[in-house]
């Protein structure tokens, strides 16, 4: 357990804009600081973060929580280890915990930061002969090899093995970063790396988390050995060079991806310092989601051959859902963009990627090659087919230009083309399911009045007094009713009612969305006279219950009177006013 004392310093000292902003790029919009939500996709800005609040809020998906919570989503680890690593970033001491590992990802990161350390001394000094030499035979020896601390496992069995025992790392640790590899005898370790030229992959903070090492041979199999996949390292989630890309890739507002180790450091050798590698797998989203903070535009850098224009086209679908621009850069026949940039230069490749055609335009035109479009059957085929992608395009002005590629290629009226697309109504499904529900509640499930008495104690607790209690217990909404009662317990306690316990108070998610929604929604222009807007909405709530108590006795002395028509009357329009509220 880690002191309270220690988690309330962590909660007071650190930034929550400073500690989003190492995850998400953010801007500042007023108090706030906005940026894309980390949490679902989208295009502009919904996601919100307050200082003074010391919360964040998705006004898209309602996601919400403080710096920990933030972390702990993030990184996906529990909440002591989310402590410490903040604690850490603001150089706050917490004890370790006795008996289990707190942070267990903490010995992997040391481990593998010293494995750097003892592959970068091993190519320049010992046996980095045969290392050195192949890196200088591939042209990046100097400059760009310490840009990525490239380095050399020797080949030996306990080389790193020794190293890491030397300097404390337990082999447990070690085993679990992928260094070394647990022998049969089920006690003792080798290295895993062996004679290979070394890339330390790193995360977007720059900590080293997992290698690819390179046979110096092409006779050696496999050509490339990667780390295999550990707490750390997750090799769909990472794109290499990206550490070093990023401010590049912030300042040009486009990426550039490329497949290979040798192909990101030639694209940074040749100026394109904006460029990443996937290592070798096709693109995911979660890759995607890592560059559209940064880029709005991402450069694909594919083969030129069937089997790269297919790749291209796997990868459309993509983009398309993470509403990422995709230019196609297509490099003449079979020469990866390393061989490339050695046989025709930068400025081919500057040209190459001037050239790039939005995926999307590359799609429709390579569509046309499927079918014949002379005949009915195939423009029909061809438009079934590229309907899907279209109305995925969420800009009505992209799409609308996307239309017209594909009714040129059909040779029919782009209004041929835009009618087809306005049929299938799947356009914007699912996207905002959880807004939706957050409105419905906002707006008409609550009693306005509710709603109203809630948003003014949340932004001026000092209003927070009995009679507002008791107006909080009588809510008829069962969720404005636990977010009052959360308040109301501050009252009692004597504390004084802040956002972020509030929003951690709440065991519900949906609740905390509901709250931070209210807490984060624009105010509606009452708030100059919070006093007076309480004050009524007080009423409201406080003489709904009796006004319905007079309203039933009357109801009752009408019929006892004989005169049902007129009572049955009443009962009517009150049921209908009461479910309106
Ligand atoms: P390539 O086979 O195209 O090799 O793999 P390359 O990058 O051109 O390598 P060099 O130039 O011959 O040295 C592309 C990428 O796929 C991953 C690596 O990230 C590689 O850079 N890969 C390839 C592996 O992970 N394992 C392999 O065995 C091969
Ligand atoms: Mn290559």
């Amino acid at each position: 357990m880690i002191p309270k004392e220690k988690i309330e310093e962590v909660k007071e000292r650190a930034s929550i804009v400073q500690v989003i902003s190492e995850y998400v790029p953010l801007t500042k919009r007023g108090i706030n600081h906005v940026g894309l939500c980390p949490f679902h996709s989208e295009k502009t800005p919904s996601f919100t973060v307050s200082e003074t609040k010391k919360i964040f809020y998705c006004f898209g998906c309602n996601a919400t929580g403080n710096a920990i919570t933030f972390v702990m989503k993030k990184d996906g680890i529990a909440f002591p280890e989310a402590v410490r690593s903040i604690a850490r970033r603001y150089g706050i001491s917490v004890p370790e915990e006795r008996g289990g590992a707190a942070d267990t990802r903490e010995p992997l990161y040391q481990a593998l930061k010293l494995a750097v350390e003892y592959f970068s001394r091993e190519l320049k000094e010992s046996d980095g002969r045969s290392g050195k030499e192949y890196l200088i035979k591939r042209g990046f020896d100097g400059e760009i090899a310490s840009r990525f601390h490239i380095g050399y496992s020797p080949d030996r069995w306990d080389g790193l093995v020794v190293f890491l025992r030397k300097r404390g790392v337990t082999m447990e640790a070690a085993e679990k970063a992928g260094l070394v590899v647990k022998k049969k005898d089920g006690t003792s370790y080798y290295d895993r790396f062996r004679g290979r030229l070394i890339f330390p992959i790193t995360d977007s903070k720059g900590r080293v988390t997992g290698f690819g090492g390179r046979a110096l041979d092409d006779t050696t199999l496999p050509k490339y050995l990667n780390s295999p996949e550990s707490p750390v390292f997750k090799k769909g989630e990472t794109l290499y060079g990206f550490y070093q890309a990023r401010q590049s890739i912030s300042k040009e507002g486009s990426a550039i991806v490329v497949e290979g180790y040798f192909d990101l450091l030639a694209m940074h050798k040749h100026g394109f310092t904006n460029s990443v590698a996937t290592m070798g797998t096709a693109l995911t989203p979660e890759q995607i989601r890592v560059l559209k903070g940064y880029a709005s535009t991402v450069y694909a850098l594919f083969d030129s051959d069937q089997a790269g224009k297919n790749a291209a086209i796997r990868s459309l679908n993509l983009f398309l859902n993470e509403e990422v621009t995709c230019r196609a850069v297509l490099l003449a026949q079979g020469k990866d963009p390393d061989e490339f940039l050695a046989s025709s230069g930068p400025e081919a490749m500057r040209e190459a990627v001037t050239r790039a055609e939005p995926l999307m335009e590359f799609f429709l035109k390579e569509l046309k090659k499927k079918f014949d479009l002379t005949t009915p059957e195939g423009k029909r085929k061809y438009l079934d087919e590229a309907t899907p992608y279209l109305t995925k395009v969420r800009n009505i002005a992209e799409k609308g230009h996307y239309a017209g590629v594909a009714a040129r290629v059909l040779g029919l009226p782009p209004e041929s083309v835009f009618s087809a697309l306005k049929m299938p109504a799947g356009d914007r499904a699912g996207t905002s399911v959880r807004t939706g529900e957050t409105r419905k509640v906002l707006e008409a499930g609550a009693s306005l009045a509710e709603l109203t008495v809630l948003k003014v104690i949340l932004k001026f607790p000092s209003l927070l007094d009995e009679k507002v209690e008791e107006a909080l217990e009588a809510f008829k909404d069962p969720d404005l009713k636990k977010i009052g009662a959360a308040a109301a317990s501050f009252l009692k306690e004597g504390r004084t009612l802040d956002a972020e316990s509030l929003i951690e108070g709440l065991g519900d998610e949906g609740l905390r969305g509901l709250a931070a929604g209210i807490l984060f929604k624009e105010d509606d222009g009452f708030m100059e006279s919070p006093g007076k807007m309480l004050e009524d909405s007080l009423k409201r709530v406080l003489n709904r219950g009796k006004l319905k108590e007079t309203t039933r006795e009357m109801i009752q002395r009408l019929e006892d009177m004989g005169i049902s028509d007129v009572a049955s009357d009443i009962r009517k329009r009150t049921a209908k006013t009461s479910s309106e509220k």
